[in-house]
């Protein structure tokens, strides 16, 4: 796939429609319920938040670039398609439901589910795939919250992740580029990880629809195509989930999907990588630079094999 660089954006695609049609939307839901003035402090569209000490270090991409650079098949194949289309994606009523393997199976409003647990702010590196990265400050909460709210039994081993697939919403889900719904999975302790999120906004603001909006997965040391975008099922399964990345490559897309510069992808290198805005490319670090926090899970496992 092309990569675009961010020099390129034009300046008529600055203003993503999808946001402003987001605020309208909570504006308009707030003022319906007479929540306006619940609200004092908090502009439209903002999101109440702390900081992580859990954040990357690294300079963070523009608003711009994080917001007009995107992957979301759902709306198209190009990365500039998210932006222009995403508009058509109602995100409110909006619900997850949590089913499978659990004692508590439960549906959850996006209302709830931005009071599982405080917003954080978290910075955080994604490394897509096909060769660039990116550093976006997420807000969203730790997954972990919801999972545990449903109660796991000890069959539960692993966790699939489904998309909203919607024709009318979603002009991309006519064409079969994937077997649609999108859906990822984990293993139950990547799950549990104090680093993977659900997020619900970006740069303090509610997530822009082409980002995933309300509510996506964010997996910091996988390839971005593991963190699910726009989610409306979560199911916890003995057995490992297909994914629809890797029903469509299987030697292309593992399951793991952990960022290593030592496995590459069948058509290119993977050692090194692109961040939007910069020209030198640099080293892709093991696990995208979280190996003390996550290497620990994949001890013993020849990570060649389970790529
Ligand atoms: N989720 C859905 N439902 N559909 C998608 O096409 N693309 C994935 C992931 N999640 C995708 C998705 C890929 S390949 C990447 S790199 C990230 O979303 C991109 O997230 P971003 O556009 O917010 O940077």
């Amino acid at each position: 796939m092309l990569i675009r660089p961010s020099t390129e954006i034009l300046p008529s695609e600055i203003t993503p429609e999808g946001i402003w049609l987001n605020r309208r939307q909570i504006m308009t839901g707030a003022a319906a319920f007479g929540l306006a003035a619940a609200l004092p402090a908090q502009a439209a569209g903002e999101l109440a938040h702390r900081s992580s000490p859990l954040s990357a270090k690294d300079d963070k991409n523009s608003f711009e670039q994080i917001t007009q650079y995107n992957n979301f098949y759902e709306f198209g194949t190009g990365k500039d398609d998210p932006a222009k289309a995403a508009h058509s994606l109602k995100t409110r009523p909006w619900n997850i439901v949590i089913e499978g393997e659990c004692e508590k199976p439960q549906t959850f409003s996006i209302e709830e589910l931005l009071k599982i647990a405080p917003l954080e702010e978290r910075i955080y590196r994604l490394r897509c795939v096909e060769g660039w990265s990116m550093v976006i400050p997420w807000v969203g909460f730790p997954l972990s919250e919801l999972i545990k709210r449903v109660n796991p039994t000890s069959k539960a081993k692993y966790v699939e992740f489904i998309s909203l697939a919607d024709k009318e919403q979603m002009p991309g889900v006519n064409r079969s580029v994937l077997d649609w719904p999108y859906t990822e999975g984990l293993r139950m302790d990547e799950v549990m990880h104090p680093l993977a999120i659900m997020a619900v906004g970006l740069y303090g603001k509610v997530l822009p629809n082409q980002n995933g909006a309300p509510i996506r997965l964010v997996v910091p040391w996988k390839y971005g195509f593991k963190s699910a975008k726009s989610i409306v099922k979560i199911r916890l399964t003995e057995k490992q989930p297909q994914t629809s990345w890797n029903k469509a490559g299987p030697n292309e897309y593992g399951f793991y999907s952990n960022v290593n510069p030592e496995v590459d992808h069948p058509r290119w290198s993977q050692a090194t990588e692109r961040r939007i805005g910069e020209f030198f490319k640099r080293k892709t670090l093991m696990f995208n630079g979280y190996g003390d926090q996550v290497a620990g899970m994949y001890k013993g496992m020849d990570l060649k094999k389970l790529f």
